[in-house]
């Protein structure tokens, strides 16, 4: 038994993923497979170095610690080959907070932002409430899998002069870990035409053999010149709560303009729990994310039979990385409303519904993996036994 089968009782924790779908839905007996963090507990070094911090008493202002930036260091150039220095290295309390201090760095109100469809929803978001203009590419599948359309890219890049590129990499909802020449292809199109890009890699390091990441400031030299990196320990080792994210930023302008933007909307100061979680994971966490890998990926292959056997009519995007899986039910011929509702009330089972994502997320729902074996088994009979 490995010890990620225990099933913990998240309820009563104020779990988003757990305590709020009873107000949402007004049920009790729903069963969540969707915000992405995980049902498993922290890493127990992890968990050491908070009682060791929270046992002092002392919780004033802190400073960022050197061991932090190297731990950082340490793990980019050990799991990535990312070769990082101190001065490279900004801290924020998260991705989708950078993503917004991105956005307003390098682009003006009015201003055209790329992503692409479907991609994490939280993207537009940020874009729309920036008063950005929104310009989605639409990913294609190819082979059961996403694909970016470079020459739709390019044609809109063209057509909105698109200022940023919010890349998601690996992809969430998808599970696309996008190769080498992929990234060299999307990024010599965004060199061409003078687009920044914003390189989300908060799934980094949680990738399937034999797929590779690579960190897209990785792919050429001359990238570092136009892209800033995004990342954190937060999605590898279940940390949400502790908000902390990194932003790797080589080229010096581009991090001039992240830190004015950072000072001018008083985003420096991070919480110390975020620093000590940060530190201790990346420091101590390396043997449970060996243990949870080979996990996560038994979990994906009991889906895929298990849906194969009993559902085929679901489409199953097999992913490369993250654990989130895209499933496709639109040979049921239901509306994206109808879906949810059958979601819900029929099967009582939370996913999140594809078509926040995007468009091309119509038909589909997202699911999240990262649980005890029963209960993602407890959660695909109520699918199943739902639709039959
Ligand atoms: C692609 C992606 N970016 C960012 C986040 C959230 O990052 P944070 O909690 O640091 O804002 C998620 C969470 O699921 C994600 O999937």
């Amino acid at each position: 038994m490995s010890r990620f089968d225990e099933q913990i009782d998240r309820k009563n924790t104020d779990s988003v993923k757990w305590d709020s779908i009873e107000e949402t839905y007004q049920a009790t007996d729903l069963l969540p497979l969707w915000v992405a963090d995980m049902d498993f507990l922290a890493p127990s070094p992890v968990i050491k170095a908070f009682e060791e911090y929270s046992k002092k008493g002392l919780f004033g202002y802190s400073i960022i610690p050197n061991s932090l930036y190297q731990a950082v260091i340490d793990w980019q150039k050990r799991r990535h080959h990312y070769l990082l220095e101190k001065a490279d290295i900004l801290f924020s309390s998260g991705v989708v907070p950078s993503i917004a201090l991105a956005v307003q760095s390098y682009t003006n109100e009015g201003d055209s932002v790329l992503i692409h469809d479907p991609v994490y929803h939280p993207f537009a978001a940020v874009v729309k409430e920036n008063n950005r203009n929104l310009v989605r590419s639409s990913l294609t599948t190819e082979n059961g899998h996403f694909q970016m359309d470079l020459a739709e890219m390019e044609q809109l890049i063209v057509a909105h002069a698109v200022k940023l590129f919010i890349l998601c990499n690996p992809h969430n909802p998808g599970g696309r870990v996008w190769s080498k020449e992929e990234l060299l292809a999307v990024g010599k199109l965004c060199q061409k035409h003078g687009v920044t890009v914003v390189s989300d890699e908060i799934h980094q390091d949680l990738v399937f053999a034999p797929h590779t990441f690579t960190s897209f400031q990785l792919v050429d030299p001359s990238f570092e010149a136009f892209s800033i990196v995004l990342t954190a320990a937060t999605k590898t080792f279940n940390l949400a709560a502790i908000k902390n994210s990194m932003v790797f930023i080589k080229d010096p302008t581009l991090r001039e303009q992240f830190q004015e933007t950072q000072k001018r909307t008083m985003h420096g100061e991070i919480n110390t729990f975020g620093y000590i979680g940060t530190e201790a994971a990346y420091n101590q966490g390396e043997a449970w994310l060996e243990e949870l890998l080979p996990y996560l990926q038994e979990n994906i292959q009991f889906v895929e039979s298990y849906l194969a056997e009993h559902l085929p009519a679901v489409g199953v995007m097999s992913p490369e990385g993250t654990y989130l899986m895209w499933l496709d039910f639109s040979s049921f011929g239901l509306t994206d409303t109808e879906l949810q509702t059958h979601f819900i009330e029929k099967a009582k089972v939370v996913l999140n519904s594809g078509i926040i994502f995007g468009s091309k997320g119509t038909g589909h729902m997202r699911l999240n993996i990262a649980c005890p074996r029963a209960t993602l088994e407890e959660g695909l009979a109520r699918i199943v036994h739902s639709f039959n």
